[in-house]
């Protein structure tokens, strides 16, 4: 399976049509996480197992993982789990998804794709114009939570989103995980090769003010 796909394809400028949260989940007011980059979407498995009081949403740009992610769900009958297919930059800016800009308490990006050359800067999925959709959306108090082992990455989406001033940076170290969407501190698969090759991991949490 292709590893890294470009997000700026025509490709991904359709977006199929989004379900309303009651399609997605058995209760629909439950707290929503949003995992952007979800890849397989096992982390979310493992989160939407244990949390059973949050609902998860994945998206992912490669569509054979979705599409065997959503299968997996229907086998394991879950009801507070759902992944869509696409560029989450097409996704999140089309006005079908405000619903869930909206709702999100909290969204994650683990371990994007670098895109090292100046030239593919463009293709990172955090960019200006993408936090200034999330800032005008998501409510006060509503998370980021990014993290990456690569250091130029980190400096880069941590500038882009402090440069918008409606977000502003929590201490991770003071931040309490238990009510989180992630209380039992789950790690990702990347984020698991990571701290097995003693590489560092570089993390932030900013808040919407
Ligand atoms: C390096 S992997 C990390 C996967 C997972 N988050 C983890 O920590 O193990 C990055 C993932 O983001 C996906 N991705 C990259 N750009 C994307 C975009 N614009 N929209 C949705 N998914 C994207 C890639 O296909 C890939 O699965």
């Amino acid at each position: 399976m292709r590893q890294h796909v470009n997000p700026l394809s025509k490709n991904f400028n359709e977006i199929e049509r989004l379900p309303s949260f009651s399609e997605m989940f058995h209760d629909s007011k439950l707290n929503l996480h949003l995992d952007v980059g979800c890849a397989a979407g096992e982390f979310l498995f493992d989160l939407a197992l244990s949390n059973t009081n949050w609902n998860y949403l994945g998206i992912e740009i490669r569509e054979r993982l979705v599409n065997n992610a959503k299968l997996k769900v229907l086998e394991r009958k879950l009801k507070n789990l759902y992944f869509l297919f696409g560029n989450a930059n097409n996704i999140i800016n089309d006005c079908q998804s405000k619903f869930i800009t909206k709702n999100v308490k909290s969204i994650s990006f683990n371990f994007p794709d670098p895109w090292f050359k100046k030239k593919h800067y463009k293709r990172r999925v955090i960019q200006p114009e993408f936090i200034n959709i999330l800032s005008n959306l998501m409510q006060k108090g509503s998370l980021i939570f990014i993290k990456t082992d690569v250091q130029d990455l980190f400096d880069y989406m941590d500038y882009t989103i402090l440069n918008n001033l409606n977000f502003k940076k929590i201490d991770v170290n003071e931040f309490n995980f238990s009510e989180s969407f992630n209380p039992n501190k789950v790690q990702t698969n990347r984020e698991k090769y990571v701290i097995i090759n003693e590489l560092v991991i570089f993390e932030s949490i900013y808040m919407k003010i």
